[in-house]
């Protein structure tokens, strides 16, 4: 079932703090001037316009992203995602339909294209999408740059088919839609398979915090990963409050995280936190889940 669309909920709270994280992991891989690899299991349509009739009917981005750039005492660590997405513009938008509104665009860049900002000559990514009008529009985005290859493929089985790449640095950021609850299980298996064939690199899973979610099932399956990088976890999330079934934060499980990301992640958690607009009460939480050695 792929009901999902992420152009309602592009850019925000949960967008902001995905892809701040990914800023910083692809930060540190281009510290080397050794080619990295990224796979995006999960990919999208690769950037949205904020102006359109899908964003404007949740109006999401607006607790998000806005509210961060509007913000003051920016730190340090954030710094990096906001100007990569404030300096956003599409190439060849010649090809894009217009919004739907009569709004002038503006434009939130997703995880295709904010690695593809990151990615250098000889970097690659490999994107994976399975909703057919998703893929149609990622690919006719994505096609001229040869730094990029896109299957519509089954991120979960594809990432486990995939790995080791050619190019052994780099890292995994996996976002599934949830629409269904075996998400979560077929989440965290993917990932433990694939990491036992290509045990160096860095994963990011994302997954939401529900008023009656299954994160702790998922928290129990990555205490369980050996791994001498240690497994992070960062939760962004009200106590209580909004409507049952609303989402009450976002979360991210990060095994083998760069070398100081959990104090950069405790410095943008604890920031978002007073900026961003949750259904309630708010608070950051940093945990390592399997300690780094
Ligand atoms: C949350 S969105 C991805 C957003 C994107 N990662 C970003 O940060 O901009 C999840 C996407 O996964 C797609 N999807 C759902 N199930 C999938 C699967 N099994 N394999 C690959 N893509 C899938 C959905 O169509 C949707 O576009």
């Amino acid at each position: 079932m792929l009901s999902y669309l992420h152009g309602f909920h592009a850019g925000n709270v949960a967008d902001v703090h995905k892809h701040a994280a990914l800023v910083l992991i692809l930060a540190h891989l281009q510290k080397k001037d050794k080619p990295f690899c990224v796979i995006d299991t999960h990919a999208g349509a690769g950037w949205y316009d904020l102006s359109s009739t899908q964003a404007q009917k949740t109006g999401e981005w607006k607790a998000g992203i806005a509210a961060a750039q509007q913000a003051q005492h920016i730190p340090a660590a954030l710094a990096p995602y906001l100007d990569l997405v404030t300096g956003f513009v599409p190439e060849n938008l010649h090809n894009e339909e217009a919004g739907g509104t009569d709004a002038k665009p503006f434009y939130y860049p997703g995880s295709p294209f904010i690695v593809q900002k990151m990615l250098r000559e000889s970097d690659r990514l490999s994107l994976m999408e399975l909703h057919p009008r998703e893929y149609e529009t990622l690919d006719r985005r994505v096609y001229h740059d040869r730094r990029i290859h896109l299957q519509k493929r089954d991120g979960y089985e594809g990432l486990v088919a995939m790995v080791p790449p050619p190019i052994r640095r780099g890292m995994v950021l996996m976002d599934p839609s949830y629409d269904v609850k075996q998400d979560y299980a077929r989440a965290a298996k993917s990932i433990m398979a694939a990491h036992r064939r290509w045990a160096t690199a860095t994963y990011m899973l994302w997954y939401p915090i529900l008023t009656d979610g299954f994160e702790g099932e998922l928290h129990q399956m990555f205490r369980q990963i050996e791994t001498p990088g240690g497994v992070l976890c960062s939760e962004l999330a009200a106590s209580h409050g909004g409507a049952r079934g609303r989402m009450l934060g976002s979360g991210l499980l990060i095994i083998n995280p760069p070398f100081q990301l959990d104090g950069q992640l405790a410095e943008i958690g604890d920031w978002l936190v007073d900026v961003v607009t949750l259904p309630g009460p708010a608070a950051h939480r940093l945990d390592w889940l399997v300690k780094a050695q």
